[in-house]
């Protein structure tokens, strides 16, 4: 039984999980503490030897600049390209031939990938975006289904030096037209469809929508997917498959030489106010960030295959789908479709079928098979696995329990892992030999320091709630927001700027045994099945619909989703709401931002709670929703 956790009582009442003598015989990083004491003593020597793991076509001269805070920068003056990181340093030597991608599409077609494969179709697909006039700096649009191509894009436009902005398939026209209008974005690649659920999605048709509103798109490059019948401009148009069987898709294109600090992405994600802002990650700390997660965080051994279940659409899929195993030689694996398609044991039969190590998804997901039962897991061989990750919102024990005992057979660590677009990579998090608490994402990683404070900045008692401020920059932080380095100021460091702490907009416990608990978003940020959305873009849409004239949103707790979107609509004089105007106003929100924002339920209201300077209320809103106190009324204007 040397592999099974043992559980025991913590002084605190709660359950530790403690790993098994074999995870801690095998793990890398077996003292913690001391590894953590020195990343915080010597957070630049730290960050200089994590860094080295890494290729550099020229060394560094300063790990960190706080200069022109908080505009950090780190590892000043070095030379790198993530792409060469993720797949050039492994083509000199054995991992050549070692498998990079495993993919699985929801049909049941199959296809692997070598690292000779993968730079094989990263250069060629480098090459054709040249031939579009792709410079280096500019941002290329992908809109894709999960299909390897939408790697392939990213890491061909990292190779080049351009940016890229990945806009998450399951969003919609409204959604896509505002970030390639934010972006400036002349190239759009995307596929023609994807599938899902055994349906076509018909993205080509939302681009060619969306590229209606976008007057900067000169170039659309579509992947061939589904092979159903699509429009295509003249002049605008091209097929992928076309344009990759041209001489111009030369196998051979230099990696473009980067300064640590040039722009790798940006990638958009929705805050308190406005249009989503698109966060700008750049090739040098996210590489050493991401990569010293992945590798420390998972124990990454060369033996094994790792599977990152989010879409690449969002950070996750980013930093743990795409760069950070490539740049730790890691396979991956990747599928396209639904997780409970044809049937509940999808996943379950993909793990046994390839031999998945490590599993890394969200609580909702975990939750959703749950739901089907432990009979379709059971049918399967899951020994495999070694660990298990869980990522996007606070998971209940419940589901923790049974992610552990069912899928992980009780010899698996759970890695919660807490951290945000903002952040690059995981930021509050256990190692394979961290005592578990189901539900906690235990502690900060090396070279981060946490701390829960109450209103006036000051560390709450164990057990309070309080804010989640992160006391320190760090390598994987995104840099600014496109376009707006004011609103990125304003957003994360305005607050704490006397003590230069970040704001991360969450709330959070600490307990007696120093272990972080994660309560969910303070501010106008919405986590619905772990997807990250804000109230500002439901209500814009929701005021896009005729008959609306004013709307809230708001989240509310949910089963499932962790939480489910409500809306408020007061609609224009003399309009009646009734139930089918409600499905209507929910297929609209549907059809303007994506299916994920889709209203639970839309409510018809006289007037809204307002301040008495004209900010919606919407605490009040959920308070009233989930029959609580309703706190402090003093600036409400009724
Ligand atoms: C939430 C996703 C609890 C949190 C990587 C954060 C979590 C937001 C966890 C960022 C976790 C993420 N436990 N909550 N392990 N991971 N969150 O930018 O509210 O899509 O602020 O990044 O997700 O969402 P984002």
């Amino acid at each position: 039984m040397a592999k099974q956790t043992k559980v025991s009582a913590a002084d605190s009442g709660q359950e530790f999980y403690h790993p098994s003598k074999e995870v801690v015989k095998n793990a890398t990083i077996k003292d913690y503490e001391k590894v953590y004491k020195r990343s915080i003593e010597d957070r630049d020597g730290f960050w200089a030897d994590e860094a080295k793991k890494l290729d550099w076509f020229k060394k560094w001269n300063k790990v960190f600049d706080d200069s022109e805070r908080p505009f950090f920068k780190w590892f000043v003056g070095g030379k790198t390209n993530i792409a060469h990181n993720a797949i050039d340093r492994h083509l000199k030597t054995w991992r050549r031939n070692k498998l990079a991608i495993i993919w699985e599409g929801e049909p049941g077609d199959v296809r692997t990938m070598s690292y000779h494969a993968l730079n094989r179709e990263v250069s060629k697909t480098a090459n054709v975006l040249k031939s579009m006039g792709v410079q280096k700096g500019e941002i290329v649009t992908i809109y894709m289904p999960q299909i390897p191509e939408l790697a392939i894009t990213m890491l061909a436009c990292a190779k080049i030096g351009a940016a890229h902005s990945v806009v998450y398939g399951g969003f919609s026209v409204e959604a896509l037209a505002d970030r390639i209008a934010n972006a400036h974005s002349r190239v759009l690649v995307t596929a023609d469809g994807g599938w899902r659920r055994g349906k076509v999605t018909d993205l080509k048709s939302i681009a060619n929508e969306a590229m209606d509103r976008s007057p900067t798109i000169e170039v659309c490059i579509t992947v061939k997917r589904t092979g159903h019948e699509v429009h295509m401009e003249n002049d605008r148009d091209f097929w992928y498959h076309d344009l990759m069987a041209l001489p111009i898709a030369s196998p051979r294109c230099e990696t473009e030489v980067m300064d640590s600090e040039d722009m790798l992405f940006i990638l958009f994600t929705s805050g308190t106010t406005g249009k989503p802002k698109g966060l700008v990650h750049t090739h040098g700390g996210y590489s050493v960030y991401t990569a010293s997660t992945h590798r420390n965080v998972f124990d990454v051994k060369d033996e094994d295959r790792w599977w990152c279940a989010a879409d690449p659409g969002w950070i996750t899929g980013h930093s743990y789908l795409v760069y950070a195993p490539l740049i730790n030689g890691s396979t991956i694996m990747m599928y396209e479709g639904a997780p409970n398609h044809p049937y509940p044991n999808r996943w379950w039969n993909m793990i046994e079928k390839y031999g998945i190590t490590i599993l890394y998804t969200s609580p909702t997901a975990i939750r959703g098979l749950m739901r089907f039962g432990d009979q379709w897991p059971k049918r399967h061989d899951l020994s495999s696995l070694r660990l298990l990750g869980s990522v996007g919102e606070p998971i209940n024990p419940e589901a923790w329990k049974w992610y552990h005992s069912v899928i992980g057979n009780n010899e698996c660590p759970i890695m919660d892992t807490w951290w945000q677009t903002e952040t690059g990579g995981f930021m509050i998090t256990p190692l394979p030999v961290t005592p578990l608490k189901p539900g906690s994402a235990t502690k900060p990683y090396f070279g981060v320091e946490a701390a829960i404070v109450d209103e006036k900045g000051n560390e709450v008692k164990p057990g309070e709630e309080g804010k989640l401020v992160i006391k320190n920059p760090t390598p994987g932080m995104a840099r600014t927001i496109f376009g707006d380095p004011e609103r990125y100021n304003e957003t994360y460091w305005k607050e704490y700027e006397d003590k230069g702490w970040y704001k991360a907009g969450d709330s959070a416990r600490i307990d007696e045994d120093g272990y972080i608990w994660v309560i969910g978003r303070i501010d106008d940020v919405i986590k619905v099945s772990g997807y990250r959305l804000g109230t500002a873009e439901v209500e814009s849409a929701l005021v896009s619909y005729p008959d609306v004239a004013e709307a809230a949103a708001i989240a509310l707790p949910h089963e499932l989703k962790g939480n489910a979107i409500h809306v408020y609509c007061i609609l224009k004089a003399g309009i009646k709401g009734d139930s089918k105007m409600a499905n209507e106003i929910k297929n609209h929100v549907s059809k303007e931002i994506g299916p994920i924002a889709k209203p639970e339920e839309v409510h018809f209201l006289e007037s809204l709670p307002k301040t008495r300077s004209g900010k919606i209320m919407r605490r009040v809103l959920k308070a009233r929703a989930m029959g609580v106190d309703e706190g402090d009324l003093s600036t409400l204007e009724e």
